[in-house]
């Protein structure tokens, strides 16, 4: 169960990660622009919103049954002091949910925005700031050992 778990985590965070740079991106482009915010690029802060959500599923799932967040939670005075076990089940977990949040929030946001310019500055705040939240916490040496 956990390393299923452990292994979802690793490979759909790619893709969130892939999907929340696009919709940051198509947000930026059509921003101060002309564009119309056709269904394709709200599919996209869709596809973002699922992914991210997942994660999210995945994430707290591992929270339960991870050796590592169970020996943390175990003593949480010494995980605290523990840079590592502090930035797995604190800072990671805690950042991600607030940026889940602010994904979740954008989407909702860009679909209410009136106008193209609107729906597009919507999503580059808020998807960007969500993907730059991520990216504060990712362990990235664990991203890229496989
Ligand atoms: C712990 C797990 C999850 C929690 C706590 C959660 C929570 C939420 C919340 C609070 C919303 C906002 C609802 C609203 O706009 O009023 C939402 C929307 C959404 N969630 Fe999740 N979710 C979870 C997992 C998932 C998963 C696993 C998926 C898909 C695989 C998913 C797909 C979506 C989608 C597509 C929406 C947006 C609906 C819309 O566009 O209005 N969620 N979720
Ligand atoms: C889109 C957001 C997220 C990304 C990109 C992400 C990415 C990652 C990556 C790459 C790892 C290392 C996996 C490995 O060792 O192979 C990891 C570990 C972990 N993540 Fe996330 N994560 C996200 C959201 C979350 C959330 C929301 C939670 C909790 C609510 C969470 C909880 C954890 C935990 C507990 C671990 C450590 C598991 C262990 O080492 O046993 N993550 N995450």
């Amino acid at each position: 169960m956990y390393s299923l778990i452990l292994t979802l985590h690793h490979y759909v965070a790619f893709i969130a990660l892939i999907l929340l740079a696009w919709a940051t991106l198509n947000g930026i482009l059509g921003s101060n622009s002309e564009k119309v915010f056709e269904d394709k690029h709200r599919k996209i802060n869709s596809f973002a919103l699922i992914a991210t959500h997942t994660m999210l599923l995945l994430g707290l799932i591992l929270l339960v049954v991870s050796p590592v967040a169970q020996h943390a939670f175990s003593d949480m005075g010494a995980a605290m002091k523990n840079a590592e076990a502090r930035k797995a089940v604190v800072e990671h977990p805690f950042t991600n949910i607030i940026a889940v949040v602010l994904a979740t929030i954008g989407n909702a946001k860009s679909k209410k925005a009136l106008g193209n310019g609107r729906k597009f500055k919507v999503s580059f705040i808020f998807y960007g700031l969500a993907l730059l939240l991520i990216l504060s916490r990712l362990p990235f040496e664990k991203l890229f050992s496989f």
